[in-house]
């Protein structure tokens, strides 16, 4: 007979503690889901869609990676992330290989915007390929728990059937509701099955079949950059109102203006210096070198993970001094309003002292 315990606690998961890993599920030939719990049994309060950067310990150093957690926050006791090997991937291909439960890791988050909670609408269009249907499913898991009828369109691209991720999981649930309109494209059938689906590069023609309501949608978009390229530029062509678009990645953002004034934006040439507080270093730079870089350069190790001001990994307080600041979205006004940054996307502008 199964004990009955309560091994969860009142108390909601702080990065300070280390997730243990629980379980490892294979998906597809090349991917798989890694479940957490806090060891404590606190559990984890998010946002459909947001990530965890975890840290890898990699042979020859370690890593970190962020990782969109393809659980729903509606299902708080755990969270699991779902992982595909990349050619040439070191922290995935260390998971995939060497990750068991059992094992710990440090890992910070969660963070990030791209979620449904931020952009409610009574309509959705998801549209994924590959990996990028992680957060799709917390979205369209989220949406079934909270009892709503959902209204969601999910477009979803992969090399092969076999290669779907979540699949069985999906289709369980649009056999239930109407709601949930599943739609595949393949870019092949598997050997010795019919395939009932889409074929070929999602197009517009194909989306207008799939989605022929695509305008009144909030769109979701994650996925190769060059996918999430050409789902962009089909729908502006379309004349969808690209405001109501929203998608995912891990890359640097390109092509974005600061917004912040030029008057306090770091001199080229001027001198500054960075004291490391807790570590009694104090190295002098350039107001144009980030403090991750100070930090590297003078031995010390800051966590860091997008190195763009995204995932929130390198958050440091700062005690005094001024920086110039301009990041994607990784730490909260109110972590700036309590003297935190972000220490890859910060200049020092003079002297600033740092608790590191
Ligand atoms: S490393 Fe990701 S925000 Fe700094």
């Amino acid at each position: 007979m199964m004990a009955k315990a309560k091994n969860w606690t009142s108390a909601p998961w702080h990065e300070s503690e280390d997730l243990e890993c629980v379980m490892v599920v294979p998906e597809t030939a090349d991917s798989a889901t890694f479940t957490f719990r806090a060891p404590s049994g606190a559990w984890f309060d998010y946002e459909p869609g947001q990530f965890v950067t975890l840290d890898l310990p990699v042979p020859g150093g370690n890593v970190q990676r962020s990782y969109t957690i393809s659980s729903s926050p509606s299902r708080p006791l755990s969270i699991s992330i779902t992982v595909k090997a990349q050619a040439e991937s070191i922290g995935t291909r260390w998971m995939l290989d060497r990750l068991k439960p059992g094992m710990r890791i440090k890992a910070w988050g969660p963070t990030g915007a791209f979620t449904s909670h931020r952009h409610p609408a009574s309509k959705y269009l998801f549209i994924s390929a590959g990996s990028g249907i992680t957060p799709m499913m917390s979205m369209t898991t989220w949406a079934w728990d909270s009892g709503v009828p959902p209204d969601i369109v999910f477009v979803h691209a992969a090399r092969t059937p076999a290669d779907i991720i979540f699949r069985e999981r999906l289709e369980l649930m649009a056999a239930r509701v109407p709601g949930v309109q599943l739609r595949f494209t393949v870019s092949r059938p598997d050997a010795f099955s019919a395939w009932p689906g889409y074929m070929g590069r999602l197009n517009q023609i194909m989306l207008g079949l799939m989605a022929p309501d695509y305008l009144d949608r909030e769109v979701f978009c994650c996925g190769p950059d060059a996918f999430m390229t050409s789902v962009r530029e089909m729908l502006a062509a379309l004349g969808y109102d690209m405001s109501r678009y929203h998608q995912e990645s891990f890359g640097a953002p390109v092509g974005e203006e600061s917004d912040v004034p030029a008057d306090i934006a770091p001199e080229e040439g001027a001198s500054a210096e960075v004291v490391f507080a807790d570590s009694g270093i104090s190295t002098p730079c350039a107001e144009t070198d980030t403090i991750l870089a100070v930090a590297k350069r003078s031995g010390l190790n800051i966590p860091s993970g997008c190195t763009f001001g995204l995932c929130g990994t390198c958050k440091i307080k700062k005690v005094s001094g001024e920086v110039h600041m301009v990041h994607n979205g990784g730490i909260s006004d109110e972590d700036i309003e309590e003297g935190y940054i972000l220490a890859c996307c910060s200049n020092p502008l003079g002297r600033v002292e740092v608790e590191v």
